[in-house]
């Protein structure tokens, strides 16, 4: 096999509700592809901190756990994949999100990116986690995560060593402003609502692959590098 971390991978795109483990896996599949993660959650709260004009209009959308309007995210991954970064191949953690989203990312992909020379034209491997509702639950009022390094820790499932320090560069941990209960709430609604759509469209054209996301993150793990090893027959 190809070595991993060198050969050219489809887009890889992670669909689950809040909680169910998008970027706790995004980040391994990152390392061990050598690919970027790109979570739209993570670059709309970095607009939100540096009070850019994209922060400011979806501030107050976020904080009520709904989302953020499709002609504001598009263009935002549109950008953040042309970077150089994503030529070998990049992961989506919360994108897309909504129906209109996954029919904008497919032409996009297929018209604009690959026709642009960046790699060859490669359907993306879409990977849905599926969570029970209560432990959706008991994972985001136990998320803490860390505002230096990233990682993410939960005081119930995978508390840190030391009380609400990052184990890697000792950074006190945050939570997470919409991990409010009332909040929590809400964005399950619009995960329901507006979300679960998308991965009925990527099953209607028969490129869905289900993980169940319940189990422990080594063997969530494992399942995934197992579809994305074998998905296809040409590594590049
Ligand atoms: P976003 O940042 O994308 O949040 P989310 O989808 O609500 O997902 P989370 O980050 O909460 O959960 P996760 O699945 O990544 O789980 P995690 O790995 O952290 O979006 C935030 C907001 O931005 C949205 O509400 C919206 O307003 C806006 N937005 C973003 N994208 C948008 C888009 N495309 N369109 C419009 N608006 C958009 O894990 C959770 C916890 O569980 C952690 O504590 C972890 O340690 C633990 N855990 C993980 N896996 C396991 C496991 N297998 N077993 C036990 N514990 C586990």
């Amino acid at each position: 096999m190809a070595d991993e971390s060198s050969r050219m991978i489809e887009p890889v795109i992670l669909l689950g509700p809040p909680g169910a483990g998008k970027g706790t896996q995004a980040k391994r599949i990152a390392q061990r592809y050598n690919i970027p993660q790109i979570s739209t959650g993570d670059i709309l709260r970095q607009n939100v901190k540096a009070g850019t004009p994209l922060g400011r209009a979806a501030k107050e959308v976020m904080e009520r756990g709904q989302l953020v309007p499709d002609e504001l995210v598009c263009p935002m991954v549109a950008d953040r994949i042309r970077d150089v970064d994503c030529q070998r191949g990049f992961i989506l953690d919360g994108f897309p999100r909504t129906a209109a989203q996954a029919g904008w990312l497919d032409a996009y992909l297929e018209n604009e990116f690959f026709d642009n020379s960046h790699g060859c034209n490669r359907l993306p491997i879409v990977i849905r986690l599926e969570v029970d509702y209560n432990e959706l639950l008991r994972r985001l009022t136990g998320r803490r995560s860390c505002p230096t390094c990233g990682r993410i820790y939960n005081v119930h499932l995978q508390p840190p060593k030391v009380d609400e320090c990052c184990d890697i560069d000792g950074s006190k941990l945050v939570i997470r402003d919409d991990d409010r209960e009332e909040v929590i709430l809400e964005r399950l609604r619009e995960f329901d609502s507006q979300t679960r759509p998308v991965a009925e469209y990527y099953q209607a054209k028969g490129r869905l692959k289900t993980v169940n996301g319940d189990l422990p993150p080594d063997e969530v793990t494992g399942q995934i590098f197992w579809i994305i090893d074998n998905h296809g027959d040409n590594h590049g």
